[in-house]
């Protein structure tokens, strides 16, 4: 079969290094199946799929589970991230070895929507994982500096009466984990950094040839804190949508290759989970099908980054940091590949029903995007059109 894809862009399949599939454990609100395809709608042939499922993925059992399930399905490479704990708040470090070995040939491990609380744990995670791949720095969880905490510690929670999140929840653990990595000689990625603050640690850090590297999310590029004034639930995210200044800051430091990429933190939830009080939502949002038409609004538009960098940012820094070989590289003529074709002058407007995903919590609805994935290709076959 042939495409023809003129007038559209050709990069490498995307990769985003920070999925919430909900299998097991939550299948009413996502599974690898529904993951999967918003993945491929959205441009993606690899996800990896955060640990904190129910049961959590700390274990080769649940891990090779996974890959095997999302192998079945075939849209998309679905790799499990594994945890670095037994369960999600253990004391005890998980078999990482285990899973590094095991069908899904583990590659980043990390406690998610838990940081490692005690230092001691962590320096020992992060040893432990020096030798088999990347430990994901979860450190937007400090839990004394959070207590409590629903939106960006400033003006605007200060005025809805908001329990605010302050960055230095956030920058303290990202200064830790930088260090303690430095001392372990282990690589650490930062998940969804939020905050201005995050950007200079991130800059000083590589400076001292710390093995550090980093993500943000689309939501952060484009989202603020101004967001919360209506009260609605669906703006409810971990980090908080923080402010202007964070990101401006963002923005740039992707640009700048400070921050690696972008991952989406697609955090599917049920109606009922978002519709409440704010206070009472659950955090996260959707944000496979939407990534990329948000990094063009953000990125592209106002100059930052040009194609190539797109593929940088999308694909070959992601695939790079947990050493995918068959992402994120040019494709030789006749060789089956992965791919992504986006049609850079479309505009669409999201509709949330009309989404692959099995939930609605985007933050996008009604609002219309620039540039949409018209193709996508796993291994020479056509996974989204
Ligand atoms: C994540 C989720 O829903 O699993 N939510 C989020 O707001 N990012 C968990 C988490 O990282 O807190
Ligand atoms: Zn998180
Ligand atoms: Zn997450």
């Amino acid at each position: 079969r042939t495409v023809d894809g003129r007038g559209g862009v050709l990069l490498p399949g995307f990769v985003d290094l920070h999925t919430h599939v909900r299998e097991p454990g939550r299948e009413d609100t996502e599974t690898i199946a529904t993951g999967s395809a918003a993945a491929a709608r959205g441009g993606y042939t690899a996800i990896f799929a955060m640990a904190n499922t129910s049961p959590v993925a700390d274990n080769a059992a649940i891990t090779d589970l996974v890959w095997r399930i999302g192998q079945e399905v075939g849209l998309v490479d679905v790799h499990p991230v594994g945890a670095v704990t037994v369960g999600l708040e253990g004391r005890q470090l998980a078999e990482m070895g285990m899973m590094a070995d095991g069908a899904a040939k583990v590659k980043l491990f990390s406690d998610d929507g838990k940081c490692v609380h005690d230092p001691v744990l962590m320096k020992r995670a992060l040893e432990y994982s020096s030798g088999l791949g990347v430990l994901i720095s979860q450190h937007s969880e400090d839990p004394r500096l959070t207590e409590g905490a629903v939106a960006h510690d400033g003006p605007t929670a200060a005025r809805l009466g908001l329990a605010g999140w302050p960055r230095a929840a956030e920058e303290s653990i990202v200064a830790r984990d930088a260090l303690l990595a430095r001392d372990a000689g282990a690589r650490v990625h930062v998940a969804h950094a939020s905050t201005e603050g995050t950007v200079s640690l991130l800059r000083w850090a590589r400076e001292q040839g710390i093995a550090i590297t980093a993500e943000v999310t689309p939501h952060h590029l484009l989202l603020d804190d101004s967001r919360l004034e209506t009260y609605d639930g669906v703006n409810r995210v971990n980090p908080p949508l923080r402010e202007d200044r964070d990101k401006l800051a963002l923005r740039a430091a992707l640009a700048e290759g400070v921050i690696d990429c972008v991952a989406t933190d697609h955090a599917p939830h049920a109606a009922q989970e978002k519709c409440c009080e704010f206070s009472q939502a659950k955090p996260g949002m959707l944000g496979l099908e939407t990534a990329l038409s948000v990094v063009v609004e953000t990125m592209v538009r106002p100059g930052l980054l040009d194609w190539r960098g797109v593929a940088r940012v999308m694909s070959e820094r992601p695939a790079q940091i947990v050493g995918l070989d068959d992402q994120g590289r040019p494709i030789a003529v006749g060789e089956p590949g992965n791919l992504t074709v986006v049609d850079p002058d479309a505009e669409w407007t999201v509709e949330p029903d009309a989404l692959a995903s099995k939930s609605r919590n985007t933050p996008y609805a009604a609002m219309t995007l620039p540039g949409r994935v018209a193709l996508t290709v796993l291994r020479g076959t056509v996974t989204a059109e």
